[in-house]
């Protein structure tokens, strides 16, 4: 459970605001630009993703604060109330959209916004500059529409800054809720999913899914916001939940995100590299993370998270004004649960966990539980059928002398997991066989000045549904893979012993984002490569000049649009932007 809130951001903020010097010997590392380093006009920041480009029918602030000297406070709460006059017959889709200004000198930071303690968004900030900056996000937040329409609830968001004579920058965020009708992007709002699992069976698949009936939060009490930190490998935090009897379909959302020692966890060469060269860092471990789920103590998924760099990550001039993708909107990762229903519909309380294999301090993480439920009857019945989970398999390879060396990290897991429920819309049958291989290397050559890191993963998820009659409900196929290169040089300006904190760093990082989705009206393609290089002369933790390019393709395909987007950046400004409604290829 969680434990005492204050020891641990006594050691969090010296991290963030006066990092240690370690930085020659820790692989990947957290900078902050000084000002005259950046744009002289106030500029927009931006994650390159797609919007479709309609008119909201309705819209309504539900958020609107500025983030000041924050640390050590709890989190922004306000009472939220649902804008009844926006929710509508053919209302069809909802966005959330967050903008942020910020003027002055900061660090990035990690926010993230929760109603009645589930998690609508999490999100972290661009350091600011003198002229200023400001961004907008856009985030389908459909799939919370039970939550939204409640007005009991509390709307928090947690956004933990700093302000004194050094650090200047106020994060002023507002937030606010869109309503869309449109035919083409028509979510079944009112309609149970059982009735529309009975209505489409006929039909053929489904089309997407209603929102839940209701979400539950797999959270911490709120006092920090409502994320649980975990520290050390042995951290799992849980919280009781007592589910509704006649819940037939549980998805469970995991959020995470990652700091401190974990921030670049893929970078991360084990404990016995760092103690042999008496390196002062914490940043071990070895480099493979898994964010597992337990039902009461038993392991019911997990995931290896997309690395996320944050905009003062690698080489802050990476990523101004294009963040890093998922920089501004996290990805979260959904499990359906639906197979294990049979352990948990028995009107008891149970315990919902959340760990990380290998993890060290920290990680920010919580859980949002989305349940459908039978209208039509107070109790359903489920049981397991097939369960074959076993522990991930993971091998690792350590080679090395002095500062140089090689590291490898393999793992892989193929699960399947089937289960039976039993509500009015019949004796329905979930199987769940999903898999993923994870390759990490990293090579120190050149007494240690060469670094890379080459990372693969992919994961395979496949969701079959059928009914009493042995007859296919729904059949979902997802793939996901994200890629992800680093390349360090450090080089010493000269050999100025005075200076010796001062040096060049060379850096290319190669990463993408790409997932294929299949199923009825559901299939999606997304494709996201950034490809950036550069060189910047750091003193501590300051750049002190430095030369930057980010280039960017990014295209999404569905069953409505077709969309393509190819950004170019140098120096902090924009330097090519092509977008088209065109696509090469197709589902
Ligand atoms: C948000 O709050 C600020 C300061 O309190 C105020 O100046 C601004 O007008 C508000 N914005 C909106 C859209 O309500
Ligand atoms: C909302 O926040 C207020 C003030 O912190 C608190 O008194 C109230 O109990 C909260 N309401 C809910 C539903 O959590
Ligand atoms: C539902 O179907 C499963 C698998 O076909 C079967 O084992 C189970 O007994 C059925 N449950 C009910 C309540 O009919
Ligand atoms: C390698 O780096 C370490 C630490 O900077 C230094 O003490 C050592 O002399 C270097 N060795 C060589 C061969 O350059
Ligand atoms: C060496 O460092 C001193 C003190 O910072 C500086 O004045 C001098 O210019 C440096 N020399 C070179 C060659 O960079
Ligand atoms: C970084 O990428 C550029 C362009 O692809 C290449 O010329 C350079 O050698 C790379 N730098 C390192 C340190 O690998
Ligand atoms: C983007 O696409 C162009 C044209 O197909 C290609 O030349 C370029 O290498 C791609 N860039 C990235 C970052 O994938």
């Amino acid at each position: 459970m969680k434990m005492n809130t204050f020891m641990y951001f006594l050691f969090l903020f010296p991290l963030l605001t006066q990092p240690t010097s370690s930085t020659l010997f820790s692989h990947l590392d957290h900078f902050t630009l000084p000002p005259y380093l950046r744009n002289p006009q106030p500029q927009e920041y931006l994650e390159v993703t797609y919007s479709p480009p309609l008119t909201p029918s309705c819209s309504h602030q539900i958020l609107n604060h500025s983030f000041a000297n924050t640390i050590n406070s709890p989190p922004h709460s306000t009472p939220y109330s649902s804008p009844s006059h926006c929710f509508s017959s053919s209302s069809s889709r909802i966005l959330l959209h967050f903008h942020a200004t910020c003027k002055g000198e900061q660090y990035d930071r990690i926010a993230a916004l929760w109603l009645g303690g589930v998690e609508l968004f999490r999100t972290s900030t661009a350091e600011p500059t003198n002229a200023g900056i400001f961004w907008n996000v856009r985030k389908d937040v459909t799939k919370y529409y039970s939550l939204l329409l409640r007005s009991d609830l509390n709307l928090t968001m947690m956004l933990e800054n700093i302000v004194d004579d050094e650090y200047t920058g106020v994060y002023h965020v507002s937030v606010t809720l869109l309503f869309y009708t449109d035919d083409a992007v028509r979510v079944p709002f009112g309609r149970s999913f059982s009735r529309s699992l009975k209505d489409e069976s006929e039909s053929g698949f489904y089309e997407s899914p209603p929102p839940a009936d209701l979400i539950v939060p797999i959270s911490s009490d709120g006092k920090r916001g409502f994320w649980f930190m975990v520290e050390t490998e042995n951290d799992l935090h849980s919280r009781t939940v007592q589910i509704p009897q006649n819940t037939h379909r549980a998805v469970l959302e995991l959020c995470v995100s990652f700091h401190g020692n974990d921030e670049f966890w893929y970078s991360n060469p084990p404990n016995s590299y760092i103690t042999a060269n008496g390196l002062d860092t914490g940043r071990g471990n070895g480099a493979y993370r898994e964010v597992y789920v337990t039902i009461d103590g038993e392991v019911v998924g997990s995931e290896v998270p997309f690395p996320v760099i944050f905009t003062g990550g690698i080489n802050p001039l990476f990523w101004e004004p294009v963040v890093a993708i998922g920089a501004f909107n996290l990805p979260s990762y959904d499990m359906d649960l639906t197979p294990f229903l049979g352990k948990i519909l028995d009107g008891k309380e149970h315990s919902f966990g959340i760990g990380v294999v290998n993890g060290i301090s920290y990680w920010l993480v919580n859980a949002n539980l989305h349940l459908w439920l039978d209208h039509e009857s107070s109790v359903v019945y489920g049981n397991r059928v097939i369960h074959q989970n076993p522990e991930t398999s993971i091998e690792r390879i350590e080679e090395f002398s002095g500062l140089d060396g090689e590291f490898e990290v393999e793992a892989d897991k193929e699960t399947q997991i089937a289960g039976w429920v039993a509500s009015c819309a019949g004796n329905i049958t979930t199987t769940i066989s999903q898999g993923f291989t994870f390759k990490n290397l990293i090579k120190f050559h050149n007494n240690g000045t060469y670094k890379m890191v080459k990372q693969r993963f992919m994961a395979k998820k496949k969701v079959k549904v059928v009914n009493e009659r042995g007859e296919l409900v729904v059949k979902l196929k997802v793939k996901r893979k994200y890629p992800l290169r680093v390349i360090t040089l450090t080089q010493q300006p000269c050999c100025n012993k005075t200076n010796s904190d001062r040096y060049i760093l060379v850096t290319n990082v190669t990463h993408a984002f790409k997932e294929k989705c299949v199923g009825g009206l559901f299939s999606h393609l997304v494709s996201n490569v950034q490809d950036s290089n550069g060189w910047m002369e750091v003193e501590d933790h300051s750049v002190l000049s430095g030369e930057a390019t980010t280039k960017q393709n990014y295209s999404y395909i569905d069953g409505f649009s077709c969309y393509s987007q190819n950004v170019a950046a140098a120096d902090g400004r924009i330097v090519g932007d092509d977008s088209s409604f065109q696509c090469e290829n197709s589902l």
